[in-house]
């Protein structure tokens, strides 16, 4: 195809030197591509590189620093990593849906070791390229084989990826209420409320915990209220976890919400990360998983999506399905990584208490206690677009247009420099 395109602009151009435009034009095929608008968390990032502050703070990425501000990598990752290279293992492909013995760690670590659905086999569960290629294989999968509706309804507001995820599977993207400004918690009436008119068997997306980007949950009460509401609607539960042990510290308590509405009998899909809570962000691991009525309906289900991702990607990658399995595998490395994963979420929880104490000691009479009420990586502060602007421009702390901060940009040593700063944009 080049080479004609080659010898046919050759030809014009012998032919006539005005046809000179005429040829650059059709020697570009890609004179028509508009530049495209900077990714809004990572546009964050760039802004603070270029920043010669050296108080600067960047409160934008979603990874877990420590409290020198350094990314971590788990102690119990390391050791898995040693262990598997004394295996000398081969580089052969996975096949289509991943390692076996990952895909059974991963859905036993989210339902639980007495999991009624996991001994029938009424899983059918795929290793994935991390949360987000669990979220868009399992969009593939609803868009192909969900007869009863292509709409997904997401919290609003929710993570900025789970539109265009939704939307490049040719689903259609409608929200609920989720988060109250003005409590800056959950809007629960305003949930139920919007649910209540969801039409009969939409999809409806539900963060397991560690909502992102506002990190309000639903209390264990509120979620027996929405699973009894989403039973009574027909909706279809789809759990993205991707914070699975991050949030509270505490694994099972994290999977609360998927393991009740299982209980409760609702059949749902779920997404796996262990980006955030192994630390694995760039081994690309995760899980998505459907759960079936019985197990002839399971191996249907799996046959499919490994059709769908044939064509994707073929089959995951191995290193971070290896050092999954050798953690969740071998129950010394397991006992060290829950652990691990509750010291980054303990971390987390008492730089929460820090930035408020702090903010009470510079003074300000606003109501922080949603700093300390919300989970997760993130903290919605209720700043708005003006406030931002400030703290970008005059203290160099950088966060999202939105308000949000990655709490795990916040360490000891910059705490006091940030709650002053918050509180000179916000007295
Ligand atoms: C709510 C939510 N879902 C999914 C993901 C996917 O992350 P990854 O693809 O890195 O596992 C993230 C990451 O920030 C997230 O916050």
């Amino acid at each position: 195809m080049a080479l004609r395109q080659t010898a046919f602009l050759f030809t014009l151009n012998k032919r006539s030197p005005n046809l000179n435009y005429v040829a650059q034009r059709l020697g570009s095929w890609w004179s028509q591509v508009e530049m495209g608008p900077p990714d809004a968390i990572l546009g964050v990032t760039e802004a603070y590189k270029r920043d010669t502050n050296p108080n600067k703070i960047n409160l934008g990425v979603g990874a877990y620093r420590d409290d020198n501000g350094k990314p971590y990598v788990l102690p119990c990752v390391r050791k898995a990593e040693s262990q598997i290279a004394a295996k000398n293992l081969d580089k052969e492909y996975s096949p289509i849906s991943g390692s076996a013995d990952f895909c059974k760690y991963s859905i036993q670590l989210a339902l639980g070791d007495d999991s009624e659905v996991v001994k029938s086999g009424r899983n059918a569960t795929v290793q994935t390229i991390s949360g987000t290629g669990a979220l868009r294989v399992g969009a593939a999968f609803l868009k192909g084989f969900y007869p009863f509706s292509k709409t997904v309804y997401i919290p609003s507001p929710s993570w900025g990826n789970h539109t265009p995820i939704f939307k490049h599977s040719g689903m259609d993207v409608k929200s609920y209420k989720f988060y109250d400004p003005k409590s800056c918690g959950f809007d629960f009436e305003g949930a139920c409320n919007d649910i209540m008119s969801i039409p009969e068997k939409s999809i409806i997306l539900l963060h397991a915990c560690a909502h992102n980007p506002t990190g309000v949950d639903p209390t264990p009460e509120q979620w027996q209220e929405l699973s009894n509401l989403i039973k009574k609607k027909n909706l279809f539960p789809f759990f993205d976890m991707a914070y699975q042990g991050f949030a509270s510290g505490n694994i099972d308590k994290d999977a609360h919400a998927v393991r009740l509405f299982l209980k409760e009998g609702h059949n749902i899909a779920l997404c796996q990360s262990y980006a955030k809570n192994m630390g694995l962000y760039g081994e690309r691991v995760g899980a998505f998983s459907i759960t079936t009525a019985d197990n002839d309906e399971t191996a249907r289900v799996l046959s499919q999506i490994k059709i769908l991702i044939r064509p994707m990607y073929s089959n995951p990658p191995i290193n971070g399905a290896r050092i999954v399995s050798e953690i969740l595998g071998d129950s010394k490395l397991k006992a060290d990584w829950l652990l691990e994963v509750k010291e980054m979420a303990n971390r987390i929880i008492s730089v929460r208490s820090k930035l408020r104490e702090n903010l009470k000691k510079e003074g300000s009479t606003r109501n922080w206690q949603h700093i300390t009420d919300q989970i997760g990586m993130f903290c919605f502060t209720g700043l708005n677009a003006e406030q931002v602007d400030k703290l970008v421009k005059e203290h160099s702390v950088y966060l999202t247009k939105d308000g949000r901060i990655s709490m795990a940009g916040v360490t000891s040593k910059n705490v006091e420099y940030l709650a002053h700063a918050i509180h000179q944009v916000t007295k």
